[in-house]
């Protein structure tokens, strides 16, 4: 058992990179636990939201505790003093007070609207486990279906407890910014026009630190006893941690995998959307399914248009609030949310609103490991014309089709037999049924620790990016600047990228302060006018294999606000950031945002009706109205690296600030991926691929910006294929391929033979090492396998820069 004894090694010693200490059963339990909490609390939060959308009051005030209180401001004065809100308590008052609130528009009457998105969480989730914090942006969008309508935006604080096993809400606290109509559009709330700050529930210091007590306890903070209140934790079997870790790393894959799904679709990615399907997929749109199969899903894709955007056309559809549940077997698994269609044809002069639920049904395919998509469904709540509105029912005959379940936004325990097979791990050797795994409980234990990392990362990933959002919105300059690694930078828009926290901040307050000040200067804010919110949307995340750092993609969808209805418009965008955890602490490392794609003029044109810009002149409203500051800006401050770098031609030649010629939307303009395709591995179709390294200026630029150049691993930019064939000639000998992406090896993981048969698992072939040219020769062995048709499964198991991957061969030994 030599060659065990060194796959495990190999693993050990990344997993034990992660944290010295040794970590015990009690320790990991609460970490899980820890995440588990947070991952409810989100999905309480979201399922709120869904539920408004059919007018379930009765199920919403469910998700309240005993005694849950809803303050719902009025924005008729002091937004924030508690006088100024309605305030209710105890789930029946609860109940009655949503009913009453929303009238007519109760998503019910017919031609009735009740679209409620709140999204980019920030979680504090309570030292002792068992209360937590939440900070959501909030908005909705309602219709009587007779031509009343309301548009109310603005911040929710909540408050949430642990109560029986079950996470629920105590306080749910609105804070209205910014209201109107739909017909008028939109204006600000606050006494005579202004919107003060909303209060935060945590402070710089708290911002980013990690979820995890094991993280915190090795840090000199924990060691200063910041963890008091830690509860005495319960202890799980290792099999139990094993289980529930790989749980929510299957989520994560998931919820990518449909985040990821909408990029495509928003770009009219045609090819690329068909490929994350299975072979039988299909597409479900109001209870008619396409024909099964690449030819029936193009057939419904193509209703939507021809592949590939052209001038004027705009086809985003945004995701709000995605719940993913996955089966106790973790084969199938259910992703249900919101999806706004922005629809548009600025040649026309043509738009649209697309109010759908989507309610996705995935698979996992056993012979690869990934997850595909098995139907794509959507549910229509209304579809308007832009310029009527959602007011008068719609476009669309009401429709009679019964909404999709709302899912449960529970972890629950499911008995043993349903569960994902222990013979499934994939990091692990295989063993035959019958075998107890060898690994000792020491390497479980680091291995398991290191799966955890990978999916609190995906929550603190999520977290840093919320906290970010806010405060960029709230222009706290050093602020923002400070959740930034001692070694992050971050892109100023037009400009180019400022290194370390303070130039980012500087950067900032030379461009929005009044006053040569680089802290965080309340009365900049707190009478500001306008706020320009940035939704950070619908990530993708790639975790690396040790946890510690992660590339994000998130959307931008911003929605400004001002003192007069109707000023205010959309525009949409795209981040491409990278994370990693720094001390106790979760940090941005990179923060590129690839400036915008489209964007309205204001409320009453929308994005249907944008003047087509000229090259030189930038159309954007909020940030990018003053060419001539940014020049200011970049004299006194010149950035690390400009926008107009020669390494970045090809990057940002088009993007404001870029090299000329400037393309503003209503022209199309590329946009680009650091992942490959999240099913096939393959790059993008329109050969837009940068990564790794993920972080935009490190590409020829400054390549000692990149996660590598500084003790990170950079995380692996898609699945890991691994294809095996017979060598000529030999009958024996197989020959494996590992392949990643571009700048990925696959050398030096290990890679195992598996063949099956007779109903009996474990008949094994050989094992060695992937070398330099990722591929790896290995025999077949296995009393009775000869002469005989049989499935040989090969594992790879993954290395620094690669994931685990699995390939199939099926063929005559
Ligand atoms: C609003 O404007 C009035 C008149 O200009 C002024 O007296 C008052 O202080 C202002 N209120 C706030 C909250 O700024
Ligand atoms: C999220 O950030 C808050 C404050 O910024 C912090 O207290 C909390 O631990 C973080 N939570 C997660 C899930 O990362
Ligand atoms: C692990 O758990 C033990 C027992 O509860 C505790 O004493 C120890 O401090 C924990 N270690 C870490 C790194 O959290
Ligand atoms: C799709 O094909 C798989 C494998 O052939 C089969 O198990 C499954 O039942 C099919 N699903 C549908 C919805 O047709
Ligand atoms: C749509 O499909 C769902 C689930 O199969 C079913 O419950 C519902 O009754 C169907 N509605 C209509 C109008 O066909
Ligand atoms: C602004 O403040 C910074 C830091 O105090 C200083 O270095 C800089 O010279 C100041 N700039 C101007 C224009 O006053
Ligand atoms: C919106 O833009 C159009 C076209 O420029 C203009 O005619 C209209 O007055 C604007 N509306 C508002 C409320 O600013
Ligand atoms: C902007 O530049 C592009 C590419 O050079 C050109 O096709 C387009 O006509 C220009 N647009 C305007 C308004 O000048
Ligand atoms: C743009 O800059 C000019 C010159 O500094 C200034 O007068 C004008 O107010 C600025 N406009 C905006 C929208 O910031």
């Amino acid at each position: 058992m030599k060659i065990t004894a060194i796959v495990l090694a190999l693993w050990a010693g990344i997993a034990t990179a992660v944290n010295p200490g040794l970590l015990g059963l009690e320790n990991l339990t609460q970490d899980l636990l820890r995440i588990e909490s947070v991952r409810e609390i989100k999905n309480v939060q979201r399922t709120y939201a869904q539920l408004a959308q059919h007018g379930r009051w009765n199920d919403m005030a469910d998700l309240f505790a005993d005694n849950g209180i809803l303050r719902w401001g009025k924005g008729t004065g002091d937004i924030l003093s508690t006088s100024d809100a309605s305030s209710v308590t105890g789930r029946s008052a609860i109940e009655d007070w949503l009913r009453q609130e929303a009238g007519n528009m109760d998503g019910i009457k017919p031609g009735s609207i009740h679209v409620f998105m709140s999204d980019m969480p920030v979680i504090t989730l309570a030292d002792d486990g068992r209360t937590a914090q939440g900070r959501w942006t909030a908005l909705r969008k309602l219709g009587d279906g007779k031509g009343a309508t309301r548009i109310e935006g603005g911040i929710f604080e909540n408050e949430y407890v642990s109560s029986e096993g079950k996470w629920k809400i105590s306080l749910l606290r609105y804070y209205p910014l910014y209201a109107g109509n739909y017909e008028k559009g939109w204006k600000n709330l606050g006494a005579n026009g202004s919107l003060p700050v909303v209060p935060y529930h945590y402070t710089l210091a708290q911002a980013g630190v990690t979820l995890l007590q094991t993280e915190r306890a090795s840090t000199t903070a924990g060691q200063k006893g910041n963890l008091k209140g830690r509860p005495t934790p319960a202890k799980l079997s290792i099999e139990e941690l094993e289980y529930r870790v790989a749980h929510l790393n299957e989520e994560d894959e998931v919820r990518n995998l449909v985040h990821g799904m909408g990029y495509y679709v928003d770009r009219r990615m045609w090819p690329d959307v068909v490929s994350l399907f299975t072979q039988n997929g299909t597409i479900t749109v109001q209870n008619t399914t396409s024909p099964t199969g690449p030819a029936g899903i193009q057939s419904v894709l193509n209703r939507m248009g021809p592949e590939g955007l052209s001038h004027g056309i705009l086809n985003e559809h945004p995701f709000f609030g995605t719940v993913v549940s996955v089966s106790p077997d973790h084969k199938t698994a259910t992703a249900r949310g919101l999806e706004i269609g922005l629809i548009g044809d600025s040649n026309a002069r043509t738009g649209q609103w697309q109010f759908c639920v989507f309610h996705h049904s995935l698979v996992k395919d056993l012979n690869t490991g990934t997850w595909k998509i098995q139907d794509l469904k959507h549910h229509r709540l209304l579809f308007a014309d832009y310029a009527t509105g959602w007011g008068n029912g719609g476009i669309l005959p009401a429709s009679s089709v019964v909404p999709p379940p709302i899912l449960s936004p529970y972890y629950q325990s499911a008995p043993t037999a349903n569960r994902r097979p222990v013979s499934w791990r994939p990091f692990f050797k295989r063993y035959p049924a019958w075998e107890e795994p060898k690994e000792s409980i020491t390497s479980r234990l680091a291995n398991t620790h290191r799966l955890l990392l990978r999916s609190s990362a995906y929550d603190e990933s999520e977290n840093t990016s919320g906290s970010y959002g806010f405060y960029i919105d709230d222009i706290r300059c050093s602020d923002f600047a400070k959740l930034h690694s001692d070694r992050g930078h971050k892109l100023s828009p037009g400009i180019g990228w400022y290194y370390t926290p303070d130039a980012i901040s500087l950067s900032c307050s030379s461009r929005y302060y009044r006053q040569n000040s680089t802290s965080y200067n309340p009365s900049m804010s707190s009478l500001r006018s306008s706020v320009p919110f940035h939704w950070r949307l619908q990530p993708v995340i790639l975790v690396s294999q040790d946890g510690r750092s992660a590339t994000l993609r998130t959307r931008n969808l911003q929605t400004g606000t001002s003192r007069t209805q109707g000023n205010n418009g959309w525009m949409g965008g795209m981040y491409h950031d990278q994370l990693v955890l720094e001390g106790e602490k979760r940090k941005l490392w990179s923060i590129t945002i690839d400036e915008f794609y489209w964007n309205s003029r204001n409320w009453t044109t929308g994005w249907a009706n944008v003047a087509p810009a000229s090259n030189t002149t930038v159309t954007s409203k909020w940030w990018l109205s003053n060419i001539s500051k940014y020049k200011r800006q970049s004299d006194n401050l010149p950035p690390d690296v400009s926008l107009q770098h020669p390494a970045l031609l090809e990057r940002e030649t088009g993007f404001n600030g870029g090299p000329p010629p400037t393309i503003s939307w209503p022209g199309v303009q590329r946009m680009w991926w650091a992942y490959r395709n999240l099913v096939t591995g393959d790059l993008p179709s329109d050969n837009s691929y940068w990564g790794p390294p993920g972080c935009v200026p490190c590409r020829g630029a400054k390549p000692e910006w990149a996660l590598t150049a500084n003790g990170y691993q950079e995380p692996p930019s898609g699945p890991t294929t691994v294809t095996a064939d017979w060598l000529p000639d030999s009958g024996v000998d197989i020959e494996v391929t590992i392949k990643g992406g571009p700048k990925e090896t696959a050398k030096g993981g290990w890679v195992q033979l598996v063949l099956s048969f007779d109903g009996e698992i474990g008949k094994f072939g050989e094992e060695g090492p992937v070398g330099d040219d990722g591929k790896v020769v290995l025999r077949v062995r296995g009393p009775g396998a000869f002469g005989r048709t049989i499935p040989i499964e090969v594992y790879y198991f993954g290395n620094e820069n690669l994931k685990p991957g699995k390939g199939i061969l099926v063929g005559e030994a």
